[in-house]
């Protein structure tokens, strides 16, 4: 089954196929709706498509219509979130405003994207596991560190701890029995299509407790004239001076979180001091498996806001 095919049908199983039959569109239509090149005239003949149903009379066929009519594919998208429920893979149930039933069949990932887990990593970009400093720096500092002087681990009462410095060999005598080292739980992340313009995303594949360093954000270590030249705000984050780690050319799962205007169940946390600054994600409450890790961007966004939330920046606008 490919192609792509729009129903509207109340009734038995045997009449929605024969509905579905009706509506198909040819592979060559198919393909150029996944282009996304939608111009008059492709318009046209997806339009004829739809009429073929004879239930176009109904309002969420209009309004698929009108969607792509106005080119603007992500609205059907937004209908979808808004009004359906997922039956199960390729088959939405849309329950229209005058109560009746829909079902929209469609193979198009492209048009009606559904959350998807395994994301291929984007070939443009290096996996790494910490900070990339210019070369001839590694980041260490000139100055020495005090040792903590914990004697049974470092927890609560370390003094690294309570001064948000997290041990290194050279401020903790503890070795393993440290628990206080910059120590990611990055396995507890899984990446997956969040189906809508935020691309995407990272989730937990596990119940995370609240305060677990989930993620160390890690990347270039560029000052501010290259963050300026490179002119893109979108994976730059500020470290300490004018020092900034842009994860857009290399970078782990952290440079996949994305943003939410209002109860972000994660937080930033900056760690160490000087040229020992690192930067966490940090879970800010109790987080359960499948919800999508959310921060917060710091300064005007670059992008229309899509996280959904009550007090988001794009209602306000
Ligand atoms: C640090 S990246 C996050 C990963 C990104 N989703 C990706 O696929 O690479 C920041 C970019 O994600 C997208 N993004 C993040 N949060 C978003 C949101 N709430 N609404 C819309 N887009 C969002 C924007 O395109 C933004 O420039
Ligand atoms: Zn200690
Ligand atoms: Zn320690
Ligand atoms: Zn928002």
């Amino acid at each position: 089954m490919k192609n792509l095919r729009v129903l509207g049908a109340k009734g038995s199983r045997e009449e929605i196929a024969r509905t579905i039959a009706s509506c198909a569109l040819s592979d060559k239509q198919y393909e150029e709706l996944l282009a996304g090149a939608i111009d008059a005239d492709r318009l046209k003949a997806v339009k004829w498509i739809l009429r073929q149903s004879p239930l176009e009379k109904w309002s969420p066929i209009r309004a698929f219509e009108m969607a792509i009519v106005s080119g603007k594919l992500n609205i059907v998208r937004w209908i979808f979130e808004k009004e359906t429920i997922p039956l199960d893979n390729g088959i939405f149930m849309l329950v229209g405003r005058h109560g009746h039933v829909d079902i929209f069949t469609y193979l198009s990932s492209q048009i009606c994207k559904r959350p998807r887990e395994n994301v291929h990593w984007p070939d443009s970009v290096r996996r790494i596991d910490t900070n990339v400093y210019p070369e001839g720096d590694d980041g260490h500092d000139e100055e020495e560190d005090e040792f903590c002087g914990c004697a049974n681990g470092c927890d609560e009462g370390c003094y690294n701890r309570g001064m948000q410095l997290y041990c290194h060999e050279d401020n903790c005598h503890q070795g393993p029995n440290c628990g206080n080292r910059f120590t990611s739980h990055e396995n507890a992340i899984t990446l997956f299509d969040t189906g809508s313009s935020k691309g995407i995303g990272a989730k937990a594949n596990q119940d995370i407790p609240a305060g677990t360093l989930i993620v160390e954000y890690v990347g270039e270590i560029i000052d501010i004239d290259q963050v300026r030249a490179r002119n893109y705000p979108f994976y730059t984050m500020h470290l300490e001076g004018d020092l900034y780690i842009d994860a857009a050319r290399v970078g782990n799962n952290s440079r996949f979180f994305n943003h939410r205007c209002q109860d972000q169940n994660c937080e930033i946390q900056k760690w160490g001091r000087g040229a020992r600054t690192r930067i966490g994600i940090f879970s800010k409450r109790d987080i359960a498996i499948g919800e999508e890790l959310l921060i917060r961007y710091a300064g005007e966004l670059p992008f229309a806001c899509e996280c959904g939330a009550k007090c988001c920046v794009s209602k306000q606008k």
